[in-house]
């Protein structure tokens, strides 16, 4: 049996880089066989079950329609519909989901200090492997999907090109600080240049800061907090300009959105892409909020690779799920 099998995958942090090069590997042959219309069913009758504690669409349909192409099925779950809204341990929850199938994934990424440690309180009593679909700290299924998109233009060797991750204003709501925070302690594992750029209020988590700058010290990349999008952009390679709200105010949105309404100019723009390199590609998770975060122009535009990278999500998401729930 492949030796990550019954691996959780909760930050991309506790996978090496060997382990995370098996990920991209499958997750390329997976691509192909999709795109060429050749079964690969290497999960045959095996059950996922998807735990939602927040809405989706890329990550919910990503488990969903991966596990039916790779034989299985996912279970979606919605949090406030099941007994966890009336308080069942994530104990229970983990022992008895593992005695029914293979595999736990959970998003639960709306309330800084919990979703992570959920996440491992059910990984602690689970016999099958616990998947990360979005917590406080990061989104591993994302990242892992945008090192195989910003790979797939730039080669495997992205010591030295230039990410800029950057806020941008959004109206829609507190988006979650775990995109930010993933992107830059998984891109300075590969050497590559990270520039952080937030208003004041807008801090990451100081822990995943200082492991952005340790990642850095041993990637042989570098790690710089920047004052402005404009700045981070300049001479980037990549822009992944995109919101996240106040760590202190998840539970006042509302104060959160009006202070974000001070920082409007901070969107991605043509001239704001003009500060990156001609051929710089521009990145987002997605949902984007067109007209805040970035313009029609720029996110609909030849620079824009956002398809690409949420079609990633998919052969991502099967890659890990046939490693670790035994199908490879
Ligand atoms: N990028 C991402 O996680 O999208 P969803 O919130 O739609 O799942």
């Amino acid at each position: 049996m492949n030796k990550l099998f019954g691996r959780d995958y909760i930050t991309t942090q506790e996978w090496s880089k060997d382990e995370i090069e098996e990920a991209l590997k499958l997750a390329s042959d997976l691509k192909n066989k999709k795109h060429q219309g050749i079964p690969h069913r290497l999960l045959t009758d095996k059950t996922v079950f998807l735990f939602f504690f927040d809405k989706s669409t890329r990550t919910r349909n990503s488990f969903e329609a991966g596990i039916t192409q790779l034989g299985g099925h996912g279970h979606f779950i919605e949090a406030s519909t099941s007994q966890v809204a009336h308080g069942e341990s994530p104990k229970d929850m983990g022992i008895i989901l593992s005695t029914y199938g293979e595999g736990i994934a959970i998003r639960h990424d709306l309330v800084p200090g919990e979703g992570n440690s959920y996440m491992r309180a059910v990984a602690e009593h689970a016999t099958v492997p616990v998947f990360n679909m979005q917590c406080d700290i990061d989104h591993p299924f994302q990242t892992l999907a945008d090192l195989m998109t910003i790979r797939e233009r730039f080669g495997d060797d992205l010591r030295g090109k230039k990410i800029a991750v950057s806020w941008a204003y959004a109206p829609s709501y507190a988006k979650p600080l775990s995109v930010p925070q993933g992107l830059i302690t998984l891109m300075t594992r590969y050497g590559m240049d990270v520039t952080l750029a937030h208003p004041p209020e807008f801090k990451l988590i100081p822990d995943q800061i200082a492991l952005a700058k340790q990642n850095a010290v041993e990637g042989g990349g570098k790690f710089t907090i920047a004052n402005s999008m404009e700045e981070a952009f300049d001479g980037a390679d990549v822009v992944y300009p995109k919101s996240w709200g106040i760590l202190e105010l998840f539970g006042k949105p509302e104060e959160a959105l009006k202070l974000a309404a001070n920082y409007k100019s901070w969107i991605c723009d043509k001239k704001m892409m003009a500060h990156a390199k001609k051929e710089a590609i521009y990145m987002h998770c997605l949902p984007a909020d067109r007209g805040n975060e970035v313009t029609d122009e720029v996110i609909d535009g030849p620079q824009s690779v956002v398809y690409q990278e949420a079609e990633n999500r998919l052969h991502t998401c099967k890659s890990i799920m046939a490693l670790t729930m035994g199908g490879v």
